[in-house]
């Protein structure tokens, strides 16, 4: 087990360049098993849950040859299980897209229920939804999502809830399909966009990703392809918030400045400065303490979930009182307690956080529960006067790649500890 040690203080300053989107890599590498062939992939970000995601894929059957750090060559065609036991499934909530493309491809999937990040409760019934209005049967047994349909015909279904993952399950059993099928209330992230633009660049007919209406006209085959994922939002995001908060100067690069407006609008708002590029961002910000502004996240484009524990980070040292209210999630405050540890003034009332500025955070020993909230710690020991010693890394590592590197080629002063091994009950004894 690891743990980061932050001596904070140190303004971030300088130039980092953001890897490939996790919640597009999560998606589209499930669905180079629709293609049959070979598909290359370039600006896949290295991170634990893209290793997952390609044992499950050998473990299926693909032949997968890492041509350099971030480009995979993946060749789908000897895949022949369409079973994915809960051993593989548990760490990773995106192993749920197993599901669309093995039936899209197979007529027959079963997967046991995801994993991933404990944000209250998560459940599938509008996948499920899609999956039905597709002609499939799916039944839930031991854990596990059984689907299977004698052939998939395109239909209409509305999403009850803006769910990023139905949408993308849904058009992924939908390309191959008979007819046409119409995702409406469809979620409009931009790693929707992405997995759309891949899989037409496979050969499929999808149509208005990105709007809250998506139509895909089912294809025979879809053939293999070479695909660069677009910019990960989030990472992006994080580091733009690490450097107003810092006080700092951050030049953020490779990123698309219009899938940062929601993030952008609220960092000026708390008085940062963003100057927008072609394809990259600076934040900075004067001395003065960043001003308060209230927070509600919402689906794209409204002010991202996955930035909402970074964003309070911030408004804990703001002048004022901030609300920060969580429009998406259950429950997505559990990392809250671990601020308090470090003087930040919060009272949470289910999804509502009232966050009353302090002049300042003091380092502590804290612990991430989840990948964004072990982001938004580091950020807190980036602010603090002293040191931060954050376990539960291994959340952080999911979905962020180099980000200690990275930090430290801003000017941070962060070390990865490795912590002693328990000693077992029998050495205790
Ligand atoms: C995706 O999760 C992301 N994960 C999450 O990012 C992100 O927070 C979330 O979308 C929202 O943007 C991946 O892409 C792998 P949803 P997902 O379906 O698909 C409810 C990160 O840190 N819902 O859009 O699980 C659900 O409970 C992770 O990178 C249903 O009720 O999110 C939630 O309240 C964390 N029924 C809301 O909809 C369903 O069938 C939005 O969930 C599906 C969802």
């Amino acid at each position: 087990m690891e743990k980061f040690v932050v001596n904070g203080g140190y303004r971030l300053v300088g130039e980092v360049t953001v890897s490939g989107a996790k919640n597009a890599a999560v998606a589209i590498l499930p669905a180079t098993i629709l293609a049959q062939g070979v598909c290359v992939l370039e600006n896949v970000p290295n991170i634990s849950d893209v290793s997952v995601l390609t044992n499950i894929l050998r473990q299926l059957g693909a032949a997968i040859r890492v041509i350099d750090k971030t480009t995979l060559e993946i060749d789908t065609t000897n895949v022949s299980s369409c079973e994915v036991p809960y051993e593989m499934t548990r760490r990773i909530r995106a192993s749920y897209y197993l599901m669309g493309v093995l039936l899209g491809r197979f007529r027959k999937a079963s997967v046991s229920l995801p994993g991933g990040c404990d944000l209250g409760v998560r459940p599938i019934d509008q996948h499920i939804k899609g999956f039905e209005a597709l002609s499939a049967s799916v039944n839930l047994e031991h854990g596990m999502v059984n689907v299977e349909a004698s052939q998939l015909v395109g239909s209409q279904v509305y999403l009850d809830v803006v769910s990023v993952g139905a949408t993308m399950n849904i058009m992924l059993a939908a390309v191959t399909a008979k007819g046409m099928t119409v995702i409406e209330n469809a979620a409009k992230e931009p790693h929707i966009v992405d997995l759309a633009n891949f899989l037409n660049s496979m050969g499929a007919d999808v149509m208005g990703a990105g709007t809250d209406v998506i139509k895909i006209r089912g294809v025979n085959r879809l053939y293999g392809t070479t695909y660069s994922i677009i910019p990960d939002q989030i990472e992006a995001g994080t580091y733009m918030v690490a450097a107003a908060a810092t006080g700092g100067n951050v030049l953020v690069k490779n990123v698309i400045p219009k899938h940062l407006e929601p993030i952008t609008a609220r960092l000026r708002k708390t008085g940062a400065f963003v100057e927008e590029y072609d394809d990259a961002v600076r934040v900075w910000r004067d001395l003065k303490r960043p001003q308060k502004t209230n927070v509600k996240t919402m689906p794209h484009p409204g002010f991202p979930t996955d930035m909402q524990p970074q964003m309070t980070v911030l408004l804990t040292v703001a002048e004022g009182t901030s609300i920060v209210t969580e429009g998406v999630m259950d429950s997505r405050f559990r990392y809250v307690d671990e601020l308090r540890r470090m003087g930040a003034n919060i009272q949470v009332d289910g999804k509502v956080a009232v966050v009353e500025g302090v002049k300042e955070l003091n380092g502590a020993p804290v612990m991430a529960t989840d990948l964004r909230a072990g982001a938004a710690l580091l950020i807190a020991g980036l602010v603090a006067k002293g040191v931060t010693e954050i376990e539960g890394i291994a959340y952080v590592e999911r979905g962020y790649q180099d980000i200690q590197r990275k930090l430290i080629s801003l000017g941070a002063d962060i070390k990865k500890v490795t912590l002693p091994a328990e000693p077992s009950l029998a050495q205790a004894l």
